[in-house]
């Protein structure tokens, strides 16, 4: 079954415990948590202690995408502050320091995920393949919800596919931005098996419906 994981950049940010909640109820297996520093993207989000809150309110599995320079700064805050999952991207720091990131979130018992922007080809990912439990492949440029999906990137999400099969790994295979009811049967067919939705999800008044759409044509 594939796994829906609403972006809550899209929710109402005065009420995110509700649409934390209101998501859970309709369905949706992840919370996907955008963090952006204004320096590896061209915007600010949220980042530690909102998290910190939603953890408390919400026994959904954080996914936490980490937008952020450098991010092996921060790893062990955001796990102690209620990640289940980190991911960091391949273009934030040199492999070493990236891995060396991952290697403390698993050390503290989460899950560990790399992320890919649009113009990273599928190569990047050859360090992290061992010590990852998900590859996260963006269908937009980082940075913003409600952007359109990236149809060039399906064959790489169909070469990624192929290579997890090859060597026999086991990861999960997300993607992120753009996906709606029309994009998502496209990401699915070329092998993704976790879709993040955040204005397809709240920026709808029936998310049990949108989540429903998303898994809708699969
Ligand atoms: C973009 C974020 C996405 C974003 C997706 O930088 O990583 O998670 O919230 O939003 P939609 O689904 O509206 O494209
Ligand atoms: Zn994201």
């Amino acid at each position: 079954m594939i796994k829906i994981a609403p972006s809550i950049l899209s929710a109402d940010f005065a009420r995110l415990g509700e649409e934390a909640e209101d998501v859970r109820a309709a369905g949706a297996d992840y919370l996907h948590f955008d963090v952006m520093d204004g320096i590896f993207v061209p915007n600010i989000s949220f980042g530690i202690p909102v998290l910190r809150s939603l953890r408390k309110s919400s026994g959904l599995f954080m996914d936490v995408h980490l937008m952020i320079d450098r991010p092996v700064r921060y790893v062990t805050a955001f796990c102690e502050a209620g990640a289940d999952l980190v991911n960091v991207h391949a273009e934030a720091d040199t492999a070493e320091n990236n891995l060396r990131a991952l290697r403390e979130v698993r050390a503290l018992g989460r899950k560990t995920g790399v992320t890919l922007k649009p113009a990273t080809p599928a190569s990047a990912l050859e360090p992290y393949l061992p010590f990852v439990d998900l590859i996260l492949v963006m269908t937009v440029e980082p940075g913003f919800g409600g952007q359109s999906f990236m149809a060039d990137q399906l064959e790489k999400i169909r070469a990624i596919r192929a290579l997890l099969k090859e060597r026999g790994l086991r990861c999960e295979l997300e993607v992120d931005g753009g996906i709606n009811a029309e994009t998502a049967p496209l990401a699915v067919e070329a092998g993704a098996d976790v879709l993040v939705a955040g204005s397809a999800v709240f920026g709808k008044s029936d998310r049990r419906a949108a989540i429903a759409a998303l898994r809708g044509n699969l």
